[in-house]
């Protein structure tokens, strides 16, 4: 294979891995079987191990790529994680704390003192920056030094910034984690997850993790997966543009309240953003006056903009992330919506945001 996940030059040969459908091969090669290896897979973890700069291992999804991480972990071990993170990440880690498994630390992931003082005997440093959903920025720089200087593993979840607007490797983190559901995929229609990794004892124990636990992406997601990757450069350029300015007309709605979007020079993580990564990327949260039912009524009244879960696709989506419980635990302010911004036409998207913000719930009637 090529670097860029392509089949060998050749004459004559498809200029894309071929889906290969296979839970078993002929003794005496390099893979016996499927949940080991598949060349589809392998052609998608090439081409994101060449970008993120590491050893590229894709999961069934990313949450399955990051329980494998945890694995990895002796018992007992001490987690530093943030409050403030996907909330299926900070689910996955308290049921871990719940059972025994790990003792995890909670910190605010934007504060970077309270995070190295929590790093004392630590074993791994969890970070996600922006965050899900509230965009907030860790200093990457600085934290992934102190983890580093202690002998504590940093893994970053670089899900919204994608690798080609932050490279936590080249700043000297461990491993880098992608839920590739949402930009790498880029189209709504798979469930992935990687791991990328310079350090080779690291990618080793995940690999055997893998091997064992089961996890390994299937073939037909890795071929999508790939394919997305290869758009993901326009989609997000795109997209980011289209953020950038539904963020700066929002600031300027009456009917909200506060804008968070790291690419805003009010945001508290501007400038860190701006040192760090070189674009703040396609996610938007904002907070509207009213109610949390006010607020679902902005996700029903919209027409071109999906009422959905998820991020990263070509569409956009809006969804209230305090409908889930988990959410509100986590901090997210009840009318906080959050929106993943597409590559529709940008005034398209503003009119259909204006007219659903003029919405408001049927106000209740009788006595
Ligand atoms: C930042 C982040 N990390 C991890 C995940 C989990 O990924 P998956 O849904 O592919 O399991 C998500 C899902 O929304 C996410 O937003």
């Amino acid at each position: 294979m090529t670097a860029l996940g392509r089949p060998a030059a050749d004459s004559g040969v498809p200029l894309n891995a071929p889906i290969v459908l296979a839970s078993t091969y002929r003794a005496d090669g390099n893979t016996a079987y499927g949940r080991d290896g598949n060349p589809t897979v392998a052609a998608l973890e090439e081409a994101l191990g060449v970008i993120e700069g590491g050893t590229c291992l894709a999961f069934s999804s990313g949450m399955s790529a990051v329980a494998a991480v945890l694995e990895t972990l002796p018992g007992g071990a001490v987690v530093v994680a943030p409050k403030v993170c996907y909330f299926g990440v900070g689910e996955l880690l308290a049921d871990r704390a719940k059972v025994g498994r790990l003792d995890v630390r909670t910190v605010d992931a934007t504060h970077t003192d309270e995070v190295v003082v929590a790093l004392d005997g630590a074993s791994l440093l969890w970070l996600e920056s922006p965050t899900n959903p509230l965009l907030g920025i860790a200093d990457l720089r600085i934290l992934i030094d102190a983890a580093r200087s202690q002998n504590v593993l940093v893994v970053v979840d670089n899900t919204l910034a994608t690798p080609l607007r932050q490279q936590p490797i080249a700043l000297g983190a461990t491993a880098v984690v992608h839920s590739a559901t949402k930009f790498i995929g880029g189209h709504s229609d798979l469930l992935l997850g990687v791991v990328v990794s310079g350090d080779r004892v690291f990618t080793d124990a995940l690999e055997q993790r893998r091997s064992i636990d089961g996890g390994i992406a299937g073939p037909f997601e890795a071929y999508l997966a790939l394919r997305g990757l290869r758009t993901l450069a326009v989609r997000l350029d795109r997209a980011e543009q289209n953020a950038t300015v539904l963020a700066q007309r929002l600031v300027r709605h009456p009917r909200v309240t506060r804008v968070h979007y790291p690419g805003l020079p009010d945001h508290p993580g501007y400038e860190i953003s701006k040192a760090q990564a070189s674009g703040p990327g396609a996610i938007l949260s904002f907070e509207i006056d009213g109610t949390g039912d006010d607020a679902e009524a902005v996700c029903n009244a919209t027409r071109l903009i999906v009422h959905a879960t998820s991020l990263g696709g070509v569409e956009t989506l809006i969804e209230r992330r305090a409908r889930y419980p988990s959410e509100v635990a986590a901090g997210s302010p009840a009318t906080l919506l959050r929106v993943s911004v597409g590559i529709e036409d940008v005034d398209d998207l503003w009119h259909d945001l204006e007219q659903a913000l003029g919405q408001r719930p049927s106000e209740p009637t009788g006595a």
